[in-house]
């Protein structure tokens, strides 16, 4: 049996990490960091990847920061093709880039402009990265694909039936790709409950959080580590026979944001 240190050691595997900037993309980096990878980060602003590519050099490992708009295709093969570049290997894809209008989606105020942005976003960007980066994981024998999906893949509530209706694309995409990519790739996904990132810090208030914790047996908020931790199981040989799998990470419960 391996020690538990290997089960988690990730040196000389490569990750890419789109969003990296901020909240979940950051902590998920600084973790795979952390276990040894070196660590791509992308980001729509090139100074918050910097910022993250930053640290983890003062961990001691490889990062290159480079900006990345998941909806376009250009930029993405830019993307991969400066990874490979540097380190002529992609093992670890955490498609991470995503959201919603905040549970602010009026139904019948929605436009086929908006609709088609967060599905590009959340849900197009999945298929063109992935795509792209497969074949560099299968050709090294080891891959893992991460998607941050959410709670709202699998809960009902109102205003949010773009984001969560997305959201559940990718965790049935998840599905698919596992069983298209396997055996040499695993892709699983990660559905968080709330999380403390400002894309969250946008909506919530003393009162609104009070209520989210009503059905939350954990009692708090989520923070970003707490979802990284899950990306670095997932990532890790630890997870080696888990696959087309959707990992809710949310507290126990359900937090609501439709009060
Ligand atoms: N925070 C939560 O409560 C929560 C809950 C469930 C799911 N999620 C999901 O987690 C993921 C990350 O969310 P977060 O809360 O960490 O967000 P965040 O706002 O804290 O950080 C998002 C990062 O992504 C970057 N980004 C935005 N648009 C991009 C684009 N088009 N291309 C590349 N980068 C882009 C931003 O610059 C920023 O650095 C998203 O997919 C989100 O849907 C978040």
């Amino acid at each position: 049996m391996k020690t538990i240190e290997k089960m988690y050691d990730l040196s000389g595997k490569i990750a890419i990490i789109t969003g990296a900037g901020n909240g979940i993309g950051k902590a998920s980096a600084i973790m795979l960091a952390k276990a040894g990878a070196n660590i791509v980060c992308s980001d729509l602003n090139l100074e918050y990847a910097e910022e993250t590519a930053k640290e983890i050099q003062e961990l001691g490992r490889e990062s290159l920061a480079i900006k990345c708009d998941v909806t376009k295709i250009e930029d993405l093969e830019l993307l991969v093709n400066e990874t490979i570049s540097k380190f002529n290997k992609i093992n670890i894809l955490v498609n991470n880039a995503g959201g919603g209008n905040g549970g602010r989606e009026i139904f019948l105020e929605l436009t086929p402009n908006y609709i088609e942005n967060i599905y590009n976003l959340n849900v197009f960007s999945i298929y063109n990265l992935s795509r792209l980066c497969a074949p560099y994981m299968i050709e090294d024998n080891y891959g893992s694909i991460v998607n941050i999906s959410s709670m709202s893949s699998i809960m009902q509530s109102h205003k949010m039936s773009v984001y969560g209706s997305s959201k559940a694309s990718v965790n049935q995409l998840t599905k698919y790709m596992a069983v298209d990519l396997g055996p040499s790739i695993r892709v699983n996904a990660i559905a968080p409950g709330a999380i403390k990132t400002n894309a969250l810090a946008k909506v919530l208030t003393p009162e609104i959080e009070v209520e989210m914790l009503k059905n939350t047996p954990l009692k708090k908020l989520g923070e970003a580590e707490d979802i990284a931790s899950g990306v670095l199981f997932l990532a890790s040989p630890a997870s080696k026979w888990i696959s087309a799998q959707i990992l809710p990470i949310n507290g126990g419960g359900e937090q609501d944001l439709d009060l």
